[in-house]
């Protein structure tokens, strides 16, 4: 069985202050709930805040991002050894705004990945198409080669720390969410492709988060498709009375 993952992606949004308002509403509105891994993501400046205010707790703290180098002349990146040593778990890794805006390579995204593992941080691997490629019919092609050069080099043992999250672009903070079936169909897609390329072990162990518009409305009808093993939360995880009902889902 896999353990369902409800994460949280806070992307630039919430001040250290807003950041400990949340949580502490928060941790009150989930309670015990055990269910599930509930994972946050809040902004690099609140992350030290978050891990503070969630030990003893369920929560485990991730970050959006993650730079591959382990120190140097690189203006504005933060490394892996930092986020472990503030007490981060997880960090998400080639978000499509990251893709769109920052100009992330799947070729950056398997740097990211290995750095990331090296560390014993959890990866969170986001994938996904566009409306356009969608549209052309090339949904599985574009996943393919996300996949394929992404999680290049991983090892079965690696692939036991790793989670993705498949992000359809057209769903991400549109109120598009993509139906179940629709998900599970993609979801399904990849954990193919990874039992070819990597075992039968390995594809049925990885946990493959859906995200895109998962609101406290929807997210019992993904979470109840066979291959979907959680969401990627955006706008939904802001509030903690909406993101504490999609924990619950
Ligand atoms: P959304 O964002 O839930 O606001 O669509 C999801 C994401 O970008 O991870």
């Amino acid at each position: 069985m896999r353990r369902p993952v409800i994460a949280g992606n806070w992307k630039m949004y919430k001040t250290v202050k807003e950041t400990l308002h949340f949580i502490e509403q928060f941790k009150g509105l989930v309670g015990n709930s055990n269910h599930c891994d509930i994972v946050i993501a809040p902004p690099f400046t609140s992350l030290s805040a978050a891990v503070n205010a969630t030990r003893c707790t369920q929560i485990g703290i991730s970050a959006q991002d993650v730079f591959w180098e382990s120190e140097g002349a690189y203006t504005g990146a933060i490394s892996v050894s930092m986020l472990v040593e503030v007490g981060c778990r997880y960090t998400i890794i080639g978000h499509s705004e990251r893709r769109q805006y920052f100009g992330e390579s799947d070729e950056m995204v398997n740097k990211k990945t290995r750095a990331a593992l090296s560390a014993n941080l959890t990866p969170i691997v986001c994938v996904g198409e566009t409306l356009a490629q969608r549209e052309n019919g090339q949904t599985q092609k574009v996943i393919q080669a996300q996949c394929r050069q992404g999680f290049s080099g991983l090892t079965a043992k690696d692939f036991s720390h790793t989670i993705v999250a498949y992000e359809p672009v057209w769903a991400i903070g549109t109120g598009r969410t993509a139906t179940p079936d629709l998900a599970q169909e993609v979801h399904q897609f990849i954990r193919c492709l990874i039992q070819e390329e990597h075992g039968g072990i390995v594809a049925e162990e990885l946990r493959i988060l859906y995200g895109g518009s998962v609101k406290p409305d929807n997210i019992k009808g993904l979470m109840a498709e066979a291959d979907i093993d959680g969401a990627l939360v955006g706008g939904a995880s802001l509030k903690p009375d909406s993101f504490a009902a999609i924990v619950k889902f």
